[in-house]
């Protein structure tokens, strides 16, 4: 007999995607599947996704949901279960999942119903008969799910939250309490209360029965000042609720072997043929040939993604012969820099701004070296994108990006465990050292292609980490 679990998520892959959280949310149920767990995903019904399900039955419906009419409308998706929140009067808009450009103004009703919804159909279940034993919520958006559970719609179910970006926090005036359905009573320090306001991550944090966020470098780094936001007392004090379970990535989809974006297909026994997407890349970004590593970046383009070092450490990197492929968007002042960047630099980076997934797909396949030099960096999933396609990976020494990439020290390089390079501090100068050692381990065919071998050869499937989430969710409920 399966386990249940009501996933809640504003994100999810293949049907809406800004980052890292939709790859995350959209390969957990099939993983977790795998361990007996039956996993449904709750997710708002933004405009054309009741579309892509086919058919649907509809197995929750309320007429007053914070303003309106609203259904849960079930279908399927490959293997897997949605229940989209069909509530147009918050969700039927232009524009992506949290604005058009800017953040909507009722966002936090917007996501208090999607928690709402969830907490009710962990107490009553859906029509069909199915109720939750876990529901596990997704950042800021899910946040007040286990706060509604604990305080106003109680049920048998416990609640998870995880933490993919601490950054964001969910805020709301304090004057929002009732419209939010929260209750006057909780609103103190130690419950919803937030500097003066609201908050649905600390809701979420403090209600929930248990926390994880996505790597276990960052669920310590968390517990500090430097990179808790404010929440790390918070999370100090519910350390012992507080796991870090490294994500994966979903191999259906990023597999150098079967990848239907590339041009031709390799693994670690044919890496040669990586040459051929290499040249095909540097073609699509009017890149000159050059016998320097072809340097590649996606990412959204903020300070967190340490953008601004790229503008500030890239200039020698090209001196020594690199090229540089940006796909990106974000801060407007970060993307005139790479602009000028690629302005004065013609031949030899090149940039799309934008979102392009089937871009990516290529720019993994054709690179030599993946980019990210994160300021903070709960998982990060290009570098294990990069390590699965051959495209060493040059990372800030934090987060996930500390648990997932082995540095190529003489020591390393000898005992052939290196996958890439990392660098600390995180500034310009930490950087562009690493990018001189990047380019010089490229020059020694041999040892390079040690490297990407060898990162290659890693286990980044989301085997592991279900078995954790399993063990999580069954541990709450015996
Ligand atoms: P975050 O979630 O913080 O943005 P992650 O590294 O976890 O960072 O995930 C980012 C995801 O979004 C990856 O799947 C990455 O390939 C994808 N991505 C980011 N920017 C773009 C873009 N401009 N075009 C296509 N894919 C992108
Ligand atoms: C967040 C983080 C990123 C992580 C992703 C999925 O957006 O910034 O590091 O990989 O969520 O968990």
């Amino acid at each position: 007999m399966n386990r249940r679990v009501l996933s809640v998520t504003s994100e999810y892959v293949p049907l809406v995607k800004t980052g890292g959280l939709a790859d995350v949310a959209g390969a957990l149920p099939s993983a977790l599947a795998e361990h007996d767990w039956d996993m449904r995903t709750l997710l708002p019904a933004y405009p054309g996704l009741i579309a892509r399900l086919g058919d649907v039955t509809q197995v929750w419906a309320d007429d007053a949901l914070f303003g309106g009419q609203a259904r849960v409308l079930m279908g399927r998706l490959d293997a897997a279960t949605v229940l989209l929140l069909n509530a147009p009067h918050l969700y039927d808009r232009d524009g992506g999942p949290y604005g058009n450009p800017h953040d909507f103004a009722d966002n936090p009703q917007r996501f208090a119903a999607l928690s709402w919804v969830a907490a009710q159909i962990a107490q009553s279940g859906t029509s069909d008969g199915w109720t939750p034993e876990i529901v596990h919520c997704h950042d800021w958006q899910a946040g007040f799910a286990p706060a509604y559970m604990a305080l106003c719609l109680p049920s048998a179910a416990r609640s998870v939250i995880t933490i993919h970006n601490i950054a964001f926090k969910g805020e709301a005036p304090a004057a929002m309490l009732g419209s939010l359905r929260l209750p006057i009573e909780a609103f103190n320090s130690d419950s919803l209360e937030y500097w003066g306001n609201l908050s649905s991550l600390k809701a979420g944090l403090v209600h929930a029965d248990a926390i994880t966020t996505v790597s276990p470098t960052y669920a310590e780094e968390l517990m500090r000042p430097q990179y808790g936001f404010g929440l790390e007392g918070l999370l100090k004090h519910r350390a012992a609720d507080f796991h870090g379970i490294l994500n994966g990535v979903d191999e259906t989809q990023w597999n150098p072997e079967t990848d239907p974006h590339i041009a031709r297909h390799f693994n670690k026994s044919t890496l040669a043929h990586k040459q051929h997407n290499r040249t095909a890349l540097m073609a699509e970004f009017g890149l000159v040939a050059c016998d320097g590593p072809c340097a590649i970046v996606v990412s959204r383009l903020t300070d967190q993604k340490g953008m601004d070092l790229l503008v500030e450490a890239i200039p020698d990197f090209l001196q020594a012969g690199g090229c540089l492929a940006v796909l990106g968007s974000g801060d407007p002042h970060i993307e005139q820099d790479l602009k000028s960047l690629a302005q004065s630099n013609p031949g030899r980076v090149g940039l799309r701004i934008g979102y392009d997934e089937a871009l990516s797909h290529r720019m993994f396949a054709g690179g030599d070296l993946v980019l990210v030099p994160s300021r903070f960096e709960p998982c990060g999933l290009t570098q294990l994108y990069g390590l699965r396609y051959g495209c060493v990976p040059v990372v800030a020494l934090t987060g996930g990006l500390a648990d997932t990439v082995i540095n190529a020290t003489p020591m390393a390089l000898q005992d052939k465990s290196a996958t890439g390079i990392q660098f600390h501090p995180v500034d310009a100068l930490a950087f562009g050292q690493a990018l001189r050692r990047a380019v010089s381990l490229h020059q020694n065919k041999k040892t390079w292609t040690a490297v990407q071998k060898k990162g290659m050869s890693q286990v980044l499937g989301w085997g592991a980490s279900a078995a954790s989430y399993a063990d999580l969710y069954e541990s709450l409920i015996v």
